[in-house]
């Protein structure tokens, strides 16, 4: 079993710590007043080892879907929360993906102007990446992530039995995290994971270990700049482009795997303007392109695409602010660059290199 993490927050320390039993011992978690947020899928699959907390009477299942990451919901669960007479010692246990963490973080950071949480994460995304960070984040009309708080858990539970029900799609979504958050630290950490690519997908001790790598990478980045004012940025390197790509496609790519396709755009484009020498861009070609692998013959067309870069946050009134690979050592950067006629053909190319 890998070494907890203990991450320093605004809140004081937290810690993040691996289990292969939980399911075999819930008795923890009943203690100290719960009340319990739920992954309606997961409070499914596992009812049985999780009676206790899915037939708990402070228990409040979630559906699992960004159009109800919203206020609305929220609302909805502080109000069954209220009923369930909640007060300001008790405790949120939050057992799902990173929709039931942002809910849950969102109302556990503004009920009675704040109770602890625990979190579980369920999904290989929630284990390998947002479980540490303090981030929550709520989707309002159209715009995904709009309104959020920072406010930790008090403890994270990993135990990748979870992972063995997950749909392939989201091993490789939390796979796409994973190499992204390994680039960050290093080309060598990046080839490290790249080798152990296809026994992450079969192997979930090999998994187990770059859940704890990865989360130990960005322990150091999130302790320095845990409210995302500068270096943290880098975090988004695949997500400028992969959030275009899901605008692009109408979501039809999973988030993690469009990280991925973005990461590779990253790199071309960083390549072909000579930011990044082109064995770099290769190189990190061959892992990101085997994870993509199941969506590489989706159409992207490039003006949607666009479209939703240039509404990117992290640009300035006439540049785009992009995260990339640059230099002798593939270090991520935030670049700014002109979104002109061959910004879009460099764009262009590197999404037919996608097939
Ligand atoms: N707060 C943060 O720091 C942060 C960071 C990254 C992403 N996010 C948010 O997280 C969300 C995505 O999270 P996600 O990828 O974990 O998705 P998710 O929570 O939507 O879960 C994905 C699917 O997997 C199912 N599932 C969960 N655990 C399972 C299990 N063990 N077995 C079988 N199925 C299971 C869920 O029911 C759901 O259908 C997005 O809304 C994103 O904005 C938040
Ligand atoms: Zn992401």
């Amino acid at each position: 079993m890998p070494d907890s993490l203990v991450i320093n927050s605004h809140k004081g320390q937290y810690q993040a710590h691996f289990k292969n039993d939980l399911l075999r011992n819930v008795q923890p978690f009943l203690a100290n007043e719960p009340h319990f947020i739920v992954d309606e899928n997961v409070a499914r699959i596992y009812g049985e080892q999780l009676s206790s907390i899915v037939n708990h009477p402070n228990t409040i299942l979630v559906q699992p879907a960004e159009e109800f990451k919203s206020l609305d919901v929220v609302s909805k669960i502080i109000q069954r929360l209220v009923a369930n007479k909640i007060r300001r010692n008790h405790t949120i246990v939050a057992i799902g993906g990173g929709i039931t963490q942002d809910l849950a973080c969102f109302t556990a950071s503004t009920i009675l102007r704040g109770v602890d949480w625990v979190f579980v994460p369920t999904t290989l995304l929630a284990q390998a990446d947002s479980c540490i960070g303090s981030k929550s984040s709520i989707n309002v009309g159209d715009s995904k992530n709009i309104v959020g708080t920072f406010y930790p858990p008090k403890e994270i539970w990993i135990d990748t039995i979870f992972l063995r029900t997950l749909h392939q799609d989201e091993i490789r979504s939390g796979i796409g995290e994973i190499l992204k958050v390994h680039a960050i630290e290093s080309s060598d950490e990046f080839d490290r994971a790249a080798k152990s690519f296809e026994l992450m997908l079969t192997d979930f001790d090999v998994l187990e270990q770059f859940i704890h790598s990865a989360l130990f990478i960005k322990k150091r980045f999130i302790e320095i700049d845990e409210f995302d004012a500068g270096i943290r940025n880098i975090f988004n390197l695949g997500h400028s482009f992969g959030h275009a790509i899901e605008a692009a496609t109408m979501f039809a790519v999973p988030h993690g795997i469009a990280v991925s396709m973005g990461m590779h755009v990253a790199s071309s484009v960083a390549s072909a303007r000579g930011l990044l020498q082109a064995s770099h861009a290769e190189r990190m070609k061959l892992v990101l392109a085997k994870n993509f692998s199941p969506y590489a013959a989706v159409q992207i067309e490039i003006q949607p695409m666009m479209a939703a870069l240039m509404k990117d946050k992290k640009n300035s009134s006439s540049e785009l602010g992009l995260i990339l690979p640059i230099g002798e050592r593939a270090e991520i950067q935030k670049i700014m660059i002109e979104p002109d006629a061959q910004f879009q053909q460099q764009l262009a190319d590197s999404l037919s290199a996608l097939r």
